[in-house]
């Protein structure tokens, strides 16, 4: 049987966090075992808000860097930078004109900015510029390019992965045939939503994230920030309205899971002690990918190299993929 692809794109805007590796990285990675995968950087979708160009440089290598040193093998996963794949603008162009607009105006981001706007008593659409209000229709050309079956992301990026279904399935329909592949968002329960050190999503935009490859100093120290509530020592406290808890388990053990879980409803363990846990837990898996992740910053020509491979043969596959789309829609 055919391999089944699997395809997730990360926006190079800051340092990677928890939270796009336990709902992005490690998921796509695992996928990568079964599927043939393709993992990219999403730097065009960047610019909305980096508009530096030395930053996004930056940021582009430390995403690339990420995916390397979390284990990604370039000889298996194909990566590559979005900004070197030019078919994906042209079909954004085309899947533009099977956009209802009315489908933009219900994206989350969009309407989480005019209701930001309504709140501060600005002008509807103040601060919103087509590259944000179009977000959705660009990812989906990142997505059906590669006739995608699976995309690994955190919950927020649901609503833009079944916007992609939607523009398929109406192209689909207008062409009398399977012009695209119908893409399936994908995430485990326990790693939908990371929470950050406010008990909030973890999100570069809220301020709360921890960086995934921060020394062992900084992120004990990180950890032992996360905010709590205030029982005390001896009562009794439930794991499963904790925002150390749900972290440990992203990282420990079933075993290791079920005994913290004890120590919470029995009573007399202090935040400390289930704070140190989770610290001792996330260096044990983060350690050995920190120390590639140094390694390979201070080799960049390396990451040059493997983004620049695989951009090539991602540039080839999608020349093929819009040639038929061309001669769908009628241009050639
Ligand atoms: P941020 O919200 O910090 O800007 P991105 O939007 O760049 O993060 O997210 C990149 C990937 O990581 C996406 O697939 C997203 O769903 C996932 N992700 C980000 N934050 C979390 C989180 N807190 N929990 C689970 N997945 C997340
Ligand atoms: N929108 C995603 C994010 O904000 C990044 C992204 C861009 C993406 N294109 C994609 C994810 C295609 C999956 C598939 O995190």
């Amino acid at each position: 049987m055919e391999k089944k692809i699997a395809l997730t794109g990360i926006k190079p805007t800051g340092l990677p966090h928890i939270g796009n590796y336990i709902g992005a990285i490690r998921p796509a990675l695992e996928l990568s075992q079964t599927c043939e995968a393709r993992y990219f950087i999403a730097d065009y979708h960047a610019l909305n808000s980096v508009k530096n160009a030395a930053d996004l440089r930056q940021m582009t290598l430390e995403i690339a860097a990420a995916w390397l040193a979390c284990g990604l093998d370039p000889q298996k996963v194909l990566i590559y930078k979005q900004s070197q794949v030019p078919e994906t603008f042209e079909l954004m162009t085309l899947l533009l004109a099977f956009t209802p607009k009315g489908l933009m105006n219900r994206a989350h981001a969009y309407k989480a900015m005019l209701q930001k706007n309504k709140d501060e008593d600005n002008e509807p659409d103040f601060g919103v510029n087509m590259g944000l209000f179009t977000y959705p229709v660009l990812m989906a050309a990142d997505i059906l390019l590669f006739d995608t079956d699976y995309v690994p992301v955190g919950n927020d990026q649901f609503q833009h992965v079944e916007m992609a279904c939607d523009i398929a399935q109406s192209f689909n329909f207008v062409y009398g045939c399977e012009g695209f592949r119908i893409p399936q968002p994908m995430a485990q329960e326990e790693t939908k939503t990371v929470v950050g050190l406010d008990g909030r999503k973890m999100s570069k935009s809220y301020g709360n994230t921890i960086p995934l490859f921060v020394g062992e100093k900084e992120l004990r120290k990180l950890v032992m920030r996360i905010v709590t509530n205030s029982q005390t020592m001896e009562e009794p406290k439930d794991p499963d309205i904790c925002s150390i808890f749900s972290l440990y388990k992203v990282f420990a053990t079933p075993d290791e899971i079920n005994d913290l879980r004890q120590l919470y409803i029995q009573g007399g363990m202090g935040w400390g002690h289930a704070k140190q846990a989770l610290y001792e837990k996330m260096n044990e898996e983060l350690t050995p990918l920190r120390a590639r992740y140094e390694y390979l910053m201070s080799h960049q020509d390396y990451i040059h190299e493997i983004l620049n491979d695989g951009s090539h043969r991602a540039h080839k596959l999608a020349t093929t993929k819009m040639a038929i789309l061309r001669q769908i829609i009628g241009v050639t």
